[in-house]
């Protein structure tokens, strides 16, 4: 239940049901974004629900992209590469992904845009795109390297760039960048990220390479190229998925059906997780759109078990980190996060947000610089939380809400609504008390 921008979240018995996600909110960003310099029109069905979505599609608009809602879908009618001049600053509002990555895109434009964003994106690190946006000709200024970003666009060359953060939005920055560029951009990450950067380019019609170097990736896209529009449906968001699954991994017994949902190998590192975990997962449809791998899952509790979460595994989870911290003290072993510091400069500093907000329901939590170790078998009561400000810490104390003892507060609760304003009526769908 939702009053205001609190939900109280009593205790639950079981959790059962079929939930259908929202469209993948990094796969959303990503289509509007090449929808509005491709040629032609883009039907976008399933376009995520969520209000970072939304700061893109408002964002592009500002940039001369006409856009509108039409039965489920939106319809983007492409302007090609060359956008309008802003007539005022593009608000990002709380997303990272709309700043990053557009910056790539304006960076190549013969204009300056301001990009602001919330007081959350205003303490959040920019200096990833700035320094090799700038190395490819734009001049962007900033306070510290934090927003708001004045980029004035330029007519971009190559650069041979080496990615010293693994980041998918920085990746995909650059390779949208790449496009306005005179030559071939090289990126290397140093870590295997999320490829839907790469994955919606091709969609569009870019031609760009990929090789395997150590444990990340080599990417080259060449300038100049064309995209044209495309009808795609988004499949279901897996990180917004990831509340429904681990609340179903909280009750041996638990039964929930997941239809459309994404299953992007680069992604689904937590279903893996989660079955080591105790968790029975069994894909029971499986098909390609547009690239992109999409499925549906049939989920069964059992006995939850303890997991270490480390490497490029933290890299590949670190949307769901907040919600598997959140149900580790529920499981056996517990759960040790290492090698995240990344998680300090998300929408909050979610290791610390993790480790207040379960000790107030009253867990043991070993804090650590770059992670944390959360022993198994407590017992959990019911508390006074905050959400501080962020979506994911939102949703994932709801979840560690159903198995404590006593109703459980959370403040701020409206911040689900950026990446998944129906979250908390859907997981009330689902749970039996
Ligand atoms: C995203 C990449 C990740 C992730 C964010 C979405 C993307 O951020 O945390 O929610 O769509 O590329 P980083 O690139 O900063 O790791």
């Amino acid at each position: 239940m939702k009053t205001g921008s609190q939900a109280i979240v009593r205790p639950a018995r079981n959790v059962r049901g079929s939930v259908a996600l929202p469209g993948d909110k990094s796969i959303s960003h990503r289509y509007a974004m090449l929808a509005g310099i491709a040629e032609g029109p883009t039907r976008i069905e399933n376009y995520s629900t969520g209000a970072d979505c939304a700061s893109t599609l408002g964002c592009i608009r500002s940039l001369g992209v006409a856009w509108e809602r039409k039965n489920n879908a939106i319809e983007v009618q492409g302007r090609g590469s060359t956008l309008t001049s802003p007539t005022g600053p593009l608000d990002c509002g709380n997303s990272g992904s709309t700043m990053r990555m557009l910056s790539g895109i304006v960076a190549g434009q013969n204009f300056t845009s301001e990009m602001i964003g919330d007081e959350s994106l205003s303490r959040r690190p920019m200096a990833r795109v700035i320094t090799p946006l700038s190395a490819m000709g734009a001049k962007i200024a900033s306070h510290e390297s934090k927003p708001p970003l004045r980029i004035s666009g330029a007519s971009l060359k190559a650069i041979d760039y080496k990615m010293p953060v693994a980041s998918a939005q920085v990746k995909s920055c650059l390779l949208f960048a790449g496009l306005f560029a005179d030559g071939e951009t090289r990126i290397e990450e140093p870590l295997r990220t999320r490829d839907h950067g790469e994955v919606a380019l091709r969609a569009f019609g870019a031609t760009l390479k990929r090789e395997s170097a150590g444990a990340g990736n080599v990417l080259r896209i060449g300038g100049g190229q064309r995209l044209r529009g495309i009808e795609a449906r988004v499949p279901g968001d897996l990180s917004s998925a990831a509340f429904f699954l681990c609340a179903a991994a909280l009750f041996p017994g638990s039964q929930l059906v997941l239809s459309s949902l994404l299953m992007n190998p680069t992604r689904a590192r937590l279903l893996d997780i989660l079955m080591q975990m105790g968790l029975g997962i069994a894909v029971t449809q499986l098909e390609e759109a547009h690239g992109e791998m999409v499925g549906s899952l049939h989920v069964v509790g059992g006995k939850l078990k303890g997991a270490t979460i480390a490497g490029g595994d933290s890299a590949a989870l670190i949307d769901e980190i907040p919600v598997l911290a959140a149900i580790a003290p529920y499981s056996e072993q517990g759960i040790e996060v290492r090698d995240a510091r990344e998680l300090r400069v998300k929408e909050s500093d979610r290791i610390a947000a993790v480790a207040t907000n379960l000790r107030l329901m009253g867990a043991e939590v070993e804090e650590r610089e770059d992670g944390m170790r959360i022993p198994g078998g407590q017992t959990l009561r019911g508390a006074e939380l905050d959400s501080f400000g962020d979506h994911r810490i939102a949703m994932a104390f709801a979840v560690a809400a159903l198995r404590a003892e006593g109703e459980t507060l959370i403040r701020g609760s409206e911040s689900a609504a950026i990446s998944y304003p129906a979250f908390f009526d859907t997981l009330e769908e689902v749970t039996e008390r």
